[in-house]
């Protein structure tokens, strides 16, 4: 399978989709607070998703049960949504993706529940510059390693690591498309980036090793030595300007 070039048809279906994606997390941050349960915070998802017409793509993905992934402090991405109380001083990450009139949107982030450590709320801010900068080099004539290699000299001047097990993805009818979109790499290698290539860019940082396991739930990813992580995610068109992004919150 190739990378496929969305029609103008399917990035404007794209567009609704991101919209609801990005919509429902804003909410969902707005709701975050310490004594709540992730099950809880997944519920609310799971509502406001089926409210705008969309489903939770996540929801049977792979056996997956629930519509949004909860990752807190040393959990990197897939947590699973239960009864753990989300305490002051925590970093949760929330991953939302939607499917709606058979095109998806996805897209991640990491908040802080009140006061956390200075550490905490900088891995949160690199995390999200770290994406920042993947999305500027996301232009046709540029290459897929020009996003890898932005993303991690950023994560790394902030003297902070990135996850190299898991990779963004190209997204579409289906959630994970072609290509695989890692988050460390070289400028100048990779294929050629070109307008209507859709991608879900996803760095995720690690305050210590860049090592990750999977807990015996067959999902919950956590970092190998205990050290904080966060996650940011956006769906980016690639076009002749400027990249859109369609999942703005
Ligand atoms: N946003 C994640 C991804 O792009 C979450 C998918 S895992 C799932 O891979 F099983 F929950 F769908
Ligand atoms: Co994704």
């Amino acid at each position: 399978m190739g990378v496929s070039i969305k029609t103008d048809q399917e990035i404007k279906l794209m567009r609704e989709a991101g919209k609801i994606a990005a919509e429902s997390l804003a909410v969902l941050k707005d709701s975050l607070r310490a004594g709540m349960t992730t099950s809880e915070l997944d519920a609310a998802g799971e509502e406001l998703i089926l409210k705008r017409g969309a489903e939770p793509v996540f929801k049977g993905y792979r056996g997956y049960k629930h519509a949004t992934c909860i990752s807190v402090n040393s959990e990197v991405v897939h947590g699973i949504p239960g009864g753990r109380l989300i305490k002051d001083g925590d970093i949760v990450s929330i991953d939302v993706g939607v499917r709606y009139k058979g095109y998806c949107g996805d897209n991640a982030a990491t908040f802080a529940v009140g006061a956390v450590s200075g550490k905490a709320s900088k891995l949160i801010r690199a995390c999200r510059e770290a994406l920042k900068a993947g999305i500027k080099q996301a232009r046709a004539g540029r290459r897929l390693g020009d996003v890898s290699s932005a993303i991690q000299k950023v994560s790394e001047k902030h003297g902070f690591s990135v996850v190299r097990e898991l990779y963004g993805h190209g997204i579409g009818r289906d959630l994970h498309e072609d290509p695989l979109v890692p988050n460390f790499g070289f400028a100048g290698e990779g294929i050629h980036l070109r307008a209507g290539m859709i991608i879900a860019i996803e760095p995720m940082l690690n305050t210590g090793s860049w090592r990750i396991k999977t807990l015996n739930d067959g999902w919950t990813v956590v970092t190998e030595d205990g050290g904080l992580s966060s996650h940011f995610e956006h769906t980016v068109v690639i076009t002749d300007g400027d990249p859109e992004i369609l999942t703005i919150w």
